[in-house]
């Protein structure tokens, strides 16, 4: 039987899952390319805490209903995409961000920028892929676990306009 994706809201009591989700996948493209302070302050718990301040401005994706991915916004900015293994290469990525500048456009963003580790090479492929175009350069101040990194991201960004 073929897989039914879907894009939702977050439902009651899935923080955990999502947290989970969100913290494996950011261990997964981050461990290598940033500072180890950063990536020993990035406990799951943080996730919980970050996901539940922000789930709404959180989407989920799903296959046959079961999470696999999330995406969060702020305004004008792509804040979050993660993808668990599972659900890579196969569209959930590209409906959560479409979903997502969806959203961004009926906020009323005429563009929306993103920041990307630079070194996560997959998700900045990824962004290419989806018609969003680097801008240059930035170094991203990530306050965790009491601690400040720095990290050096590609800034992208997209045009909304015509979305809404
Ligand atoms: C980034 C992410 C959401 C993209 O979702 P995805 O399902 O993997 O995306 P896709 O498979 O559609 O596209 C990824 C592209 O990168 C390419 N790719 C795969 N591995 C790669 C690698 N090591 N280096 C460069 N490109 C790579 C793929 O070939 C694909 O392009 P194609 O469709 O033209 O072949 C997902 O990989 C993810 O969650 N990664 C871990 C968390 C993360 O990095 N989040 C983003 C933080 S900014």
């Amino acid at each position: 039987m073929t897989a039914l994706i879907s894009i939702t809201e977050p439902r009651a009591g899935e923080e955990g899952v999502l947290a989970g989700i969100w913290h494996e996948a950011w261990h997964e493209a981050h461990a290598e390319i940033v500072s180890p302070g950063l990536v020993r302050a990035r406990k799951f718990d943080a996730f919980v805490g970050r996901i539940t301040d922000n789930l709404g401005n959180t989407l989920v994706g799903r296959i046959d209903g079961a999470p696999v991915g999330l995406v969060s916004t702020k305004p004008e900015q792509l804040h979050q995409l993660f993808v668990a293994q599972a659900g890579r290469g196969k569209g959930i990525a590209r409906d959560l961000i479409l979903a997502a500048e969806e959203r961004l456009a009926e906020q009323g963003a005429r563009e929306a920028f993103l920041h990307c580790a630079v070194g996560n090479d997959r998700a900045a492929a990824f962004y290419r892929k989806m018609g969003w175009q680097d801008d240059g350069q930035i170094f991203e101040l990530i306050h965790a676990g009491g601690g400040t990194y720095q990290v050096l991201c590609t800034i992208f960004r997209k045009q909304l306009v015509g979305l809404n």
